[in-house]
């Protein structure tokens, strides 16, 4: 399938999510909620399933919806006036996305990619403040969610500037292993599913410079490279680049 982004062509499923099967449940939107009330909210969200490649929306756009991953892999990413891109985020089961144009409206601030099939669930800007209106834990957790992004970004913002290439490397695996990663004999293996492209595009800088690093890394023993997975070996000693 072609990586480059098209308008969706989306199959909407309803009733198939319950509040006991569920990890988009882990989602800020739900934490603090009563089984009951959670239930209701998830009635009154769309479930739609999208292949790689669909955009759900694009940087610029007016944006009057949320949505929250129920499963596979979205990316943020945001284009340069010479058509460079760069991604922000890559959001696994149960992470939000599309709210900053609700508490500050106005255009999309990324655009937002489907990296590996997904399913997400959707709910309306406007019926979120009806529904937040009485419940300010559930405000709560979201400015909590927001700040922890803020954090993030202040991060990555620094690594770009005080962090060489390798050790941005280190910390995209690191951190992608947290949200993808599965315990295997020799590690931890990542199915992050991006094209060297796309992690090049993640860490910021080239893709010569990411394959140089990644081959390093490989040499060393610390990972092994599966196609658009990785096996980290030694996770102590990318730590310890990656500071
Ligand atoms: P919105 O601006 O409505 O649409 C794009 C979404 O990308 C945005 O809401 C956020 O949910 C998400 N987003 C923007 N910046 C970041 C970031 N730095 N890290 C993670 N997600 C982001």
């Amino acid at each position: 399938m072609s990586d480059a982004p098209r308008r969706l062509d989306v199959a909407v499923r309803r009733g198939e999510i319950t509040v006991e099967n569920d990890v988009a449940l882990s989602a800020p939107l739900f934490a603090g909620l009563e089984p009951e009330a959670a239930e209701t909210l998830i009635a009154s969200m769309k479930v739609i399933d999208l292949g790689r490649g669909d955009v759900l929306f694009h940087e610029g756009e007016p944006g009057d919806r949320l949505y929250v991953v129920r499963d596979g892999k979205i990316k943020l990413g945001r284009r340069s006036n010479d058509g460079r891109e760069n991604l922000l985020a890559v959001l696994g089961p149960g992470e939000m996305f599309g709210e900053l144009s609700l508490f500050d409206p106005g255009p999309r601030t990324a655009t937002a990619t489907v990296v590996a099939d997904a399913v997400v669930l959707e709910l309306g800007h406007q019926e979120l403040i009806t529904w937040l209106a009485d419940k300010p834990g559930v405000a709560q957790h979201l400015l909590q969610s927001l700040a922890r992004r803020l954090r993030r970004t202040n991060e990555a913002l620094a690594d770009l500037v005080f962090s060489d290439v390798p050790g941005r490397v280190a910390k995209a695996l690191l951190d992608l292993s947290t949200r993808f990663g599965v315990e295997v004999d020799e590690g931890i293996r990542v199915a992050h599913d991006l094209t060297q492209e796309e992690l090049a595009q993640l860490v910021g800088a080239s893709r010569e410079t990411v394959n140089k690093a990644l081959a390093d890394f490989a040499a060393r023993g610390w990972v092994r490279r599966e196609g658009r997975a990785v096996v980290l070996l030694d996770v102590d000693r990318l730590e310890r680049r990656a500071r």
